[in-house]
C-alpha cells in the first residue's frame, strides 16, 4: 500500500539502502504498510536525533535570545479557527472516474484527462489537510480537535506566558520541535511528503522597525546551519518568494532548497509574518497580547520572523548529498558519506579473529563514553567494513594479532581508505582530532 512514488535511480537506491541497513521502513510494514507514513530503524533514529541535536544546540543553546518550549499535540480548536487553518488550510484535489487515481490540482498542470488512464476527471474540490479527532466520549462537532499541522500555533498561543517568565524582551525568540500531522493528497517521494513528521520552528519576535534586518539575519543564519551539517554547498540554494507568492500578511519569505533527484525542493522556509499571528490570536481569544517596552514607554504588537524546517526533508537531504558508488577495481563501494559529526555509528571497532574480542571489547566501552560506536566480530573484515560505509561510519579500528605486541591498533578512515596504526592509548585523542576538522 505504502508507495514511494516518482522516484528517480539514486532514490531508489536509496530507498532500499535504508531499508537494508536500517535507516527507514514502511509504517506497519507486515500489514502492507500505510501511504505516507514512515519508521526510523536504528540507524535513522539516531541520524534525526543529531540533526535535532545540531539545531537545539544552535537556535537555543548558543544563543541567549532564544529559549525553547514543548507543547501539546492537540490544541484548543479556536487555535485553528484564529491561525486560518480550518477556513483556509485545504488543497484543490480531482479524481479520475475511471481510475479512481486522486491528484492535486497543480500536479496535472491542466491537463483534462487522467495522465494515468486517459480517464474522465472530476472537477476540483477543496480537501482540508488538518486530521480530525473527538476529545472526549462524544464524537460530535463539539468535540472536535485537530492534529497540529504545524508547530508553531502554540508559541504565538504561549507567547505571553514564556515572554514574562523567561523575562525576555523583544528581539527574542521561541523554538520548538514536533510532530506535525497533514493528510497529504498525495504523500510521495519517501519522507519528502508524508502525512506525520517533525517540524523544528523558531518565531523571532521583534519590533516592527526590526523586521527586515532581523529577516535578513535569519535567512542568511538558517542557510549557514545547513552547510554546518555537511551538506555540500553546491546542493543547496536560496529561494526568495516571488511578490505572487506571498500570504497577504507576509512581508518575505525565502525557501533553503536542496536538490533532490526530482528537482530543487523546499528544505525550509524563513517567513517576515509581520505581527498577523499575535493580532490574529489577540483578536479570536480576547487576551493582549501586546509588549510594554518600559525603556520607550510603547507599547506594541511584535513582528514575527519565522523559521521553519522539516526533521525528516533535512535527514533526507543528508542521506541524498552524502550517497554515492565507487568502483573499486571492478567492485561497486556503497558509501554514506555523512560528516563525522552526523554519522549515526562515529566509529566501529573489530577484532581480526573472535580470539581478540575480550580486548576489542575493551577499547570499543572505553570509546563509547565519547563517541557513538559500534561492535562488530562478524564476517570477513571486508564485509565489516562493506556495511560501515554502507551506513556511514567515519573511521574503523581494527584490533589485530600485532596489537597486543605494539599496543597499537589499525584505523580506517572512510573517504579515502587510509589506515594509520595507532598506539591504543591515543586513540580517543586521535579520533577527536578528527571530528575538530
Ligand atoms: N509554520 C510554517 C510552516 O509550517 P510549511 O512550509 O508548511 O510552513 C515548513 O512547512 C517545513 O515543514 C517545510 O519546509 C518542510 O521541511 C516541512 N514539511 C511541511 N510539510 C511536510 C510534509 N508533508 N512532509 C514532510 N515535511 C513537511
Amino acid at each position: 500500500m505504502a508507495k514511494v512514488n516518482q522516484v528517480s535511480g539514486t532514490m531508489e537506491k536509496m530507498v532500499s539502502l535504508c531499508k537494508r541497513r536500517g535507516f527507514i521502513f514502511q509504517s506497519s510494514e507486515i500489514y502492507g504498510g500505510i501511504n505516507g507514513f514512515w519508521d526510523f530503524g536504528p540507524m535513522g533514529v539516531e541520524l534525526k536525533r543529531r540533526v535535532k541535536e545540531s539545531w537545539w544546540q544552535r537556535m537555543v543553546r548558543d544563543r541567549d535570545d532564544v529559549v525553547g518550549i514543548d507543547t501539546s499535540i492537540i490544541a484548543h480548536p479556536q487555535t485553528w479557527v484564529a491561525s486560518g487553518h480550518v477556513e483556509s488550510f485545504s488543497d484543490p484535489m480531482i479524481d479520475c472516474k475511471k481510475c479512481k487515481r486522486r491528484f492535486r490540482e497543480d500536479e496535472l498542470a491542466g491537463a483534462v484527462k487522467c495522465p494515468e488512464c486517459s480517464g474522465e476527471l472530476t472537477a476540483a474540490r477543496q480537501f482540508n489537510l488538518m486530521f480530525h479527532t473527538f476529545v472526549g466520549a462524544n464524537a460530535d462537532s463539539a468535540s472536535t480537535a485537530y492534529l497540529r499541522p504545524e508547530t508553531c500555533q502554540s508559541i504565538f498561543t504561549q507567547f505571553k506566558n514564556v515572554q514574562t517568565i523567561s523575562r525576555k524582551r523583544p528581539p527574542f525568540g521561541i523554538a520548538q520541535i514536533g510532530k506535525a500531522f497533514r493528510n497529504e493528497i498525495t504523500p510521495r517521494n519517501f519522507i519528502f511528503r508524508s502525512r506525520e513528521f517533525e517540524q523544528m520552528e523558531m518565531e523571532y519576535f521583534c519590533h516592527a522597525n526590526d523586521a527586515a534586518t532581523q529577516y535578513d539575519y535569519w535567512v542568511s543564519e538558517r542557510f549557514a546551519w545547513f552547510e554546518s551539517l555537511g551538506i555540500k554547498k553546491e546542493n543547496l540554494r536560496l529561494r526568495p518568494h516571488a511578490e505572487n507568492e506571498l500570504a497577504h500578511y507576509a512581508k518575505g519569505c525565502t525557501d533553503v532548497e536542496f536538490q533532490m533527484p526530482f528537482g530543487w525542493s523546499e528544505m525550509e522556509g524563513i517567513a517576515n509574518r509581520s505581527d498577523y499571528d499575535l493580532s490574529q490570536h489577540a483578536k479570536v481569544s480576547g487576551k493582549d497580547l501586546s509588549y510594554y517596552d518600559d525603556a520607550t514607554k510603547e507599547r506594541y504588537l511584535p513582528h514575527v520572523i519565522e523559521t521553519s524546517v522539516g526533521v525528516d526533508r533535512t535527514c533526507l537531504a543528508i542521506l541524498v548529498d552524502a550517497y554515492r558508488e565507487e568502483d573499486i577495481k571492478g567492485e561497486k563501494r556503497v558509501v554514506l558519506g555523512f560528516a563525522p559529526h552526523i554519522a549515526p555509528v562515529q566509529v566501529a571497532v573489530f577484532p581480526l579473529s573472535g580470539k581478540l574480542s575480550e580486548k576489542a571489547i575493551k577499547l570499543h566501552h572505553g570509546l563509547k563514553k565519547r563517541f557513538a560506536s559500534e561492535f562488530d566480530d562478524a564476517g570477513s573484515i571486508g564485509k565489516r567494513y562493506r556495511r560501515q560505509d554502507e551506513i556511514g561510519t567515519p573511521f574503523c579500528v581494527t584490533y589485530d594479532f600485532a596489537s597486543d605486541e605494539d599496543h597499537s591498533v589499525t584505523i580506517r578512515h572512510r573517504d579515502s581508505m587510509q589506515q594509520d596504526r595507532v598506539a591504543i592509548d591515543q586513540v580517543e585523542k586521535y579520533l577527536s582530532d578528527q571530528f575538530k576538522r
